[in-house]
Order: structure tokens, then C-alpha cells, then sequence
């Protein structure tokens, strides 16, 4: 299943460089800005698109692994945003196997976007990703999407307690969650809202 998602943002990428690269960073982690490190931390964003949040929390002063499945927007990424502090990364969730076997924990795990595109097996199988890629005193932060979505890119809608209860289960101990519409005028047309999660290790 994820081949087919990731084939249909391949298959969209042109549209949607311009598009996500309209998007503010600022405006898009509003709801989390104060759980966000000051800098020095090592970040990974995974299902990083174009790279527009890596290169901002690179331009904090942060190291971030930039992570994404899709050819055209990591070379999109690089070519616009350049390399200082950004490192890519061609891998995929649920497993992010690349990730993992670089045995390392980072300070800040994020996924803008991104959890709907998992079914609810692989969504099970992620949340145990995160959690062993997030370091003791790390947070993991990520949106989940409610309303349609295109139909060449499938999602799977989940709720958030859903992925509160699977955090949980995880590990992972609730640190903030708050509602928002999208940012993206065409989204938000067509009744897309999300809710910002963030989370941490329980012990
Ligand atoms: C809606 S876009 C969001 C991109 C970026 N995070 C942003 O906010 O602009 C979803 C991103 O998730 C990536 N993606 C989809 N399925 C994925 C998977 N199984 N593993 C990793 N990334 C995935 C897509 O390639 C795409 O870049």
C-alpha cells in the first residue's frame, strides 16, 4: 500500500513542490512552537516533502535527517534548501529500517502530514518506530489528518484517540494536542482539519 502512495505523490510532484513550498513552517507547527528545540538537537522529519520544515529547523541551529520516499522531492529539497545541516534519506514507514540501523535517538521526531497515509497495521508497527527512535527526554510530534484527501494519494483515516491509546501502548506519555484547520485554502474548502500531537517517553 505504501508504493501506491508514494507512487501517487511521485506521480503529483511537480503541483505539489510549488505547494508545499508556499507553506509557512512558522504557521504550520504554530500549535507546538513551544515544545520545539532551541537548537543543537537532532531532529528527524520523516515524510519531510520538500524539506521546507527540515530547512527551518536547520536554520535554528538544529541537525536534522530529513526522511522521504519520493525521489523528485528530496532533489526538490536539496536543490532548493541546500544541505547545511540537512541530511536526506530515502526510507519508508512503517519500518524506516535505513533510520533504525544507524543506532541513533533524536531529540525531536516529527511527521507533519504524514500518519494518514498508514493503514492501521502499519500505523501499529510505526508507533513502535517512533518510540525507538525518540531518546529519553525526546518528543515526537505529528499531525493526524481528518477529512478527505486525493484519491491517488490513499488515506486511512484514524481518530485521535485512536493514536492517543496507541501511543500509550507505546511508551509514549501525552504532552499536547490541539485541533486546527488547514492551512491550505484548497484543504480547508474541502473540510480538512487536523489535530497537532505531541508526545514523550513515559519512563
Ligand atoms: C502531505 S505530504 C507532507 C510533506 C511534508 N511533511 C510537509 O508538511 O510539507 C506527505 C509526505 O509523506 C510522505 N510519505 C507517504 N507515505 C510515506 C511512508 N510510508 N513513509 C514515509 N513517508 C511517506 C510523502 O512522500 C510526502 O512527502
Amino acid at each position: 500500500m505504501s508504493m501506491h502512495v508514494i507512487q501517487g505523490y511521485a506521480d503529483a510532484s511537480s503541483e505539489l513542490i510549488q505547494r508545499y513550498e508556499s507553506l509557512s513552517s512558522a504557521d504550520l507547527f504554530s500549535p507546538v512552537v513551544h515544545l520545539l528545540p532551541e537548537r543543537n538537537a537532532r531532529v528527524v522529519d520523516v515524510g519531510a516533502g520538500t524539506g521546507r520544515d527540515a530547512a527551518w529547523f536547520a536554520a535554528q541551529g538544529n541537525h536534522v535527517l530529513a526522511v522521504e520516499p519520493v525521489a523528485q522531492f528530496r532533489e526538490a529539497g536539496r536543490s532548493r534548501h541546500g544541505t547545511a545541516g540537512i541530511e536526506w534519506l530515502d526510507d519508508t514507514l512503517p519500518d524506516l529500517t535505513k533510520v533504525l540501523a544507524r543506532g541513533e535517538v533524536f531529540h525531536l521526531v516529527t511527521l507533519s502530514g504524514v500518519w494518514q497515509h498508514l493503514d492501521t497495521e502499519a500505523r501499529r508497527v510505526a508507533m513502535g518506530t517512533l518510540r525507538a527512535l525518540t531518546a529519553p527526554d525526546g518528543k515526537v510530534i505529528l499531525s493526524v489528518r481528518h477529512g478527505p484527501g486525493a484519491p491517488s494519494r490513499p488515506c486511512f483515516e484514524t481518530t485521535t484517540e485512536d493514536t492517543i491509546h496507541l501511543a500509550s501502548d507505546n511508551g509514549f506519555r501525552l504532552l499536547h494536542r490541539e485541533n486546527r484547520e488547514s492551512i491550505q485554502p484548497q484543504n480547508r474548502a474541502a473540510g480538512v482539519h487536523w489535530t497537532w500531537l505531541a508526545f514523550t517517553p513515559s519512563g
